[in-house]
């Protein structure tokens, strides 16, 4: 037997609050019209005052953990780029709320490839016999950086979170991480940011410049970068394991832009039906993107135990990565 990380339980929590595109259309120059043909996007969920993405987090988790039928795991890791606070980190806080003190926490940000990596981060961990099982959350509420005003935006982005459990196994059976492509180019760093309120702006001794704490995004510029990065991510883990695309039962892409998906499925040679999508539902909930789509795709039977399965991010640094894992059987997902 090889030593694996294996998938053992899905959990996802989305905040009540609901935005529709025409509650936007009401404030912004925008229309329902013009999102849904743009974006693909009809509707997402927003955080209420009071709760940060440690409570989505802690809430996808428990959900998780229930999934996996465990309450214990051996360490935890929230992919987030707005933790609760910039210092410390959300997964200890987490972990607590979980009854899991005393457990190794961490986070890792990497944007919308978040959860991409924090997956590798904990199947490395279990094959390199650190822990034996892990909690990985992807959370974010992007709705507490974006610019009230910019209608580019908030038309995009959603909150959400959603969590899995890995535990060790044999590297050859159902629901195993087969193999992983990370990558990143930080010459694009402006293309995906919140300028101010780090070290970089605080260190240069000026004031950040009005609206550098909102998040800036260049549209059209991110859009042609996650297509050609996640398709060259997604040949990337599938050469690697000897498969070529037509081999892949489905795609489960980070929830972008419905026409990134569908160009990105379009370059692979992949049916559409093969590529899960959920972001009608949730627009782009960056960290959290991945594990809903999973939980989306699960749930309406399309993802079945055996199946090889591709996850695919990409986002900010720039980031982005790919995961090959073949489906579970019995697993239970729980949303919330
Ligand atoms: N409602 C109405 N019009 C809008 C709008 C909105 N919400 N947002 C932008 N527009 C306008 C622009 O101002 C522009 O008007 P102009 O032609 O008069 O200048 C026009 O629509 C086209 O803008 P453009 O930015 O070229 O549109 P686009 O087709 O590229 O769509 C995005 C814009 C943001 C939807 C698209 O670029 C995108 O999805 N990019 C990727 C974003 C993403 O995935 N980010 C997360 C990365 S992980």
């Amino acid at each position: 037997m090889t030593r694996g990380a294996i998938l053992s339980g899905l959990g996802t929590w989305l905040p009540p609050q609901v935005v529709t595109n025409d509650m936007l259309s009401s404030e912004l120059d925008t229309s329902d019209e013009w999102i849904r043909t743009r974006t693909g996007i009809g509707r997402r969920h927003i955080a209420s005052p009071g709760m940060s993405t440690g409570h989505l987090a802690t809430e996808a988790a428990r959900r998780a953990l229930k999934s996996a039928g465990t309450d214990r795991v051996d360490v935890v890791i929230v992919a987030t780029s707005t933790p609760d606070r910039p210092c410390p980190a959300t997964a200890p806080v987490v972990a607590s709320a979980l009854g899991l003190t005393g457990t190794g926490a961490f986070d890792v940000a990497a944007v919308c490839t978040g959860f991409v990596y924090a997956l590798a981060t904990a199947a490395g961990l279990i094959t390199g016999q650190v822990a034996d099982s892990a909690l990985v959350i992807g959370a974010d509420t992007f709705s507490t950086i974006l610019d009230p005003r910019d209608r580019t935006t908030r038309v995009i982005f959603g909150d959400g979170a959603g969590a899995v459990v890995l535990r060790a196994g044999d590297r050859a059976e159902e629901g195993a991480l087969r193999g992983f492509d990370l990558g990143s180019d930080g010459t694009g760093v402006d293309l995906i940011t919140v300028p101010g309120g780090g070290s970089e702006q605080r260190l240069s001794g000026t004031e950040a410049a009005p609206g550098d704490q909102y998040f800036h995004m260049d549209g059209p510029q991110v859009f042609t970068r996650a297509v050609r990065y996640m398709t060259g991510s997604v040949r990337k883990v599938l050469d690697a394991a000897a498969l070529a695309p037509e081999d892949l039962a489905h795609l489960v892409p980070h929830q972008a832009n419905v026409r990134i998906l569908d160009t990105c499925a379009r370059e692979l040679g992949l049916p559409a039906e093969r590529v899960v999508k959920n972001i009608d539902r949730v627009g782009n909930t960056v960290a959290a993107s991945i594990p809903l789509a999973l939980a989306a795709g699960a749930a309406d039977g399309r993802l079945r135990a055996g199946d090889p399965v591709v996850l695919t991010g990409f986002g900010g640094g720039l980031t982005w990565g790919s995961a090959l894992l073949t489906w579970p059987g019995g697993l239970t997902v729980i949303d919330g």
